[in-house]
């Protein structure tokens, strides 16, 4: 596993969504043997970045990653949690409850690294901050991030947190750069921020075409795994795709060794 180091952290370059675990808008906790399941081949497999959120499920897909956590016998420390606020948690006690919230149904004392998981132009950012730069003080979360946030939110965040900004989430895949096109990519790169890329297979809808079918074959993988590739071949992008297949689950993690040459990346850049 390739790892990104930033701010004496180092964190796996893909770690595992969990945006549909427990039920995606609905809690459907008569699936949870199935989710459950998912997770334990998960945390076999080696994972160590959780990427979930207070939105996911109603809750329950923290629930899940708790139990599970547990279940596993994980040293907490051998963990890195992320999960997100909802925009309409945004004012100063409703973060403050949320994070108590996210905590209680993560069974942890503290978050790893906690996100806006949008942007809400109703709530001042100020008064976001102020609630998790307290947070953040209190130790019940370890790094403040952004998601969704273009370079104008984000340097606004970066000037009100007390902390350095560690990642912006958003989509990024080889068929979704709004980011990479709007200089966001660029600014995390250049100011030590980790852009870590969400929906990074595009819901396993990864089109066949000439280059990348070659690329796949010269690396004796498959589509999705060179297109997880050629995001964290990038320096400061990690990747967190989602998966309940064991064997994807393998070969999306194998897919951080994959080592793309200069022209193949080119070849990669140029697709659209
Ligand atoms: N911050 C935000 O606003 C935001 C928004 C969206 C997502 N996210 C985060 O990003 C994570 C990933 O994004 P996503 O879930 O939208 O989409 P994704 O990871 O791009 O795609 C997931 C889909 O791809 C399939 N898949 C996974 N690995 C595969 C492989 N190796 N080969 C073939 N198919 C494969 C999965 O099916 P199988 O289960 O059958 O493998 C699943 O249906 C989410 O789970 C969530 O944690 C964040």
């Amino acid at each position: 596993m390739k790892y990104e180091t930033i701010n004496n952290l180092r964190i796996p370059k893909i770690g595992f969504g969990t945006a549909q675990l427990g039920g995606r808008l609905f809690a459907s906790r008569s699936r949870d043997s199935f989710y459950l399941s998912a997770l334990r081949s998960a945390f076999e497999l080696g994972y160590t970045h959780f990427d979930t959120a207070d939105f996911y499920s109603f809750g329950h897909a923290e629930e899940l990653i708790g139990r599970a956590a547990r279940e596993a016998n994980t040293k907490r420390a051998s963990l890195f949690i992320t999960t997100k606020v909802w925009p309409t948690r945004l004012t100063y006690k409703k973060v403050l409850r949320a994070c108590e919230n996210s905590l209680r149904r993560l069974q942890t004392d503290y978050i790893d690294s906690y996100l806006i998981h949008w942007p809400n132009p109703f709530v001042p950012l100020k008064e976001t901050f102020r609630a998790l730069n307290q947070l953040a003080k209190e130790g019940k979360i370890k790094h403040i991030g952004v998601s969704n946030f273009n370079v104008k939110l984000l340097k606004a965040a970066q000037l009100l947190s007390e902390t350095p900004i560690l990642a912006d989430q958003v989509p990024y895949s080889l068929t979704r750069r709004p980011y990479a096109k709007n200089g966001l990519l660029e600014y995390c790169q250049q100011n030590n921020i980790l852009v870590t890329a969400y929906t990074p297979i595009s819901h396993g809808w990864i089109a066949a075409n000439q280059t990348l079918q070659s690329i796949a074959e010269a690396h004796h993988a498959t589509l999705h795994q060179i297109a997880l590739a050629w995001l964290v071949n990038q320096p400061r992008v990690i990747a967190i795709p989602m998966s309940f297949d064991p064997t994807h689950q393998r070969e999306n993690l194998d897919a951080a060794d994959i080592q793309l040459t200069p022209s193949e990346m080119e070849q990669l850049n140029a697709l659209r």
